[in-house]
């Protein structure tokens, strides 16, 4: 199959809608990462999305609305705190869980009861879910287990001759996942992401609760499998010092290592191998799967340093620690 990057436009659109309303599917940007897109009541196109990404089906999807309104047509038990949410903190990368309506194929959910329904806060995800007229189910747009895309580009590497159109808009601002919270019992972060739990218990006005992979049971299936791997061997550093990162550095010399650290460390690396990650949290969360992307293509041993106590901190913490996969050091 010919796999079409196309900028988005009128006329983009309209063929993207073309095809989700004939069953294809689509990968289009969001401010998080890219998404692969199909019709939420169409089986043949859900099945697509699994065989592209090669990812198991017992991982849902999320269900992408371009109004409040099309809430309506997936979740149902739409609660007080569910309703509050829609309506004063979306659009937002925050992806709320609630009942499902029985119209909603299990293939979408994974056969739970429930649904994650979100409403991206990109103007140009709601353009392409306005121009279907339909929910929208999409995972990320990478191949199952790889960083996440945050580009038009890398949607390509990973799906070329797979799906027959990538919306091509812009890089995601974001550059990490939505926030899951799930709304069914207690409030419960899910997977952690730009939208902080205080920033939710302020709207709501109630405890939120984190549920991670290290508390137990697995409510999101999506965490328990392996995520964003690099395709070569990758470490994480989780510290402030530099020493401990440039001896490890000097083992793996034959290895062509190459470090990934926030801005400030960057003048007591000189003369080794280093990429940006940013001067900032926000910075390093919009670059990290695109520096992995990079640094995979010309190294062949990655080091990643961060460290931070922040809500923000954590969640990109989150996507680091399982990209090693558990090599991680903390001193
Ligand atoms: O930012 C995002 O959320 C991006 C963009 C494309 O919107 N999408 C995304 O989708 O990250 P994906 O499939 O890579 O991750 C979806 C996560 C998984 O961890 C999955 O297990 C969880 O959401 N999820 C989906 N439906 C769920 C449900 N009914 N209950 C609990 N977790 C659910
Ligand atoms: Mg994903």
């Amino acid at each position: 199959m010919k796999t079409q990057m196309l900028k988005i436009n009128a006329e983009s659109l309209l063929l993207a809608s073309k095809l989700i309303n004939n069953g294809e599917i689509v990968a289009f940007p969001t401010e998080t990462v890219y998404g692969l897109g199909a019709n939420v009541f169409c089986e043949d196109a859900i099945a697509k999305i699994y065989v592209a990404k090669g990812r198991p089906n017992d991982n849902p999807l999320i269900v992408h609305i371009s109004d409040k309104s099309m809430l309506r047509l997936v979740a149902r038990d739409i609660s007080q705190l569910a309703q509050k949410i829609f309506d004063n903190f979306m659009p937002s990368s925050l992806t709320v869980v609630l009942n499902k309506l029985p119209t909603v194929p299990d293939s979408v959910t994974a056969n739970l009861p429930t649904v994650a329904v979100r409403l991206p806060r990109s103007q140009e995800a709601r353009q392409f879910i306005s121009a279907c007229n339909v929910p929208i189910c999409a995972p990320s747009a990478n191949t199952s287990t790889r960083p996440s895309p945050t580009s038009a580009q890398t949607v390509y590497d990973d799906m070329q001759g797979k799906i027959p159109l990538i919306l091509w808009g812009e890089d995601c601002q974001v550059g990490i996942e939505s926030t899951v919270l799930s709304l069914v019992d207690q409030p419960t972060i899910l997977r952690p992401g730009i939208v902080t739990r205080s920033e939710i218990e302020r709207l709501l006005g109630v405890p939120v609760a984190v549920s991670t992979l290290a508390t137990g049971a697995v409510h999101s299936p999506g965490v328990k499998y392996l995520h964003y791997a690099p395709l070569c061997p990758t470490i994480m550093f989780e510290t402030t010092s530099t020493e401990i990162v440039k001896i490890h550095y000097q083992q793996h010399l034959k290895d062509n290592p190459v470090i990934l650290c926030a801005r400030q460390y960057l003048q007591d690396f000189l003369g080794f191998n280093c990429l940006d990650l940013g001067g900032s949290e926000e910075e390093i969360a919009h670059n990290y799967f695109s520096s992995v992307r990079l640094a995979e293509k010309d190294y062949g041993y990655i080091i990643q340093m961060f460290c931070g106590d922040s809500e923000l901190a954590y969640s990109i913490k989150n996507r680091m620690t399982k990209s090693v996969n558990g090599n991680i050091i903390t001193k």
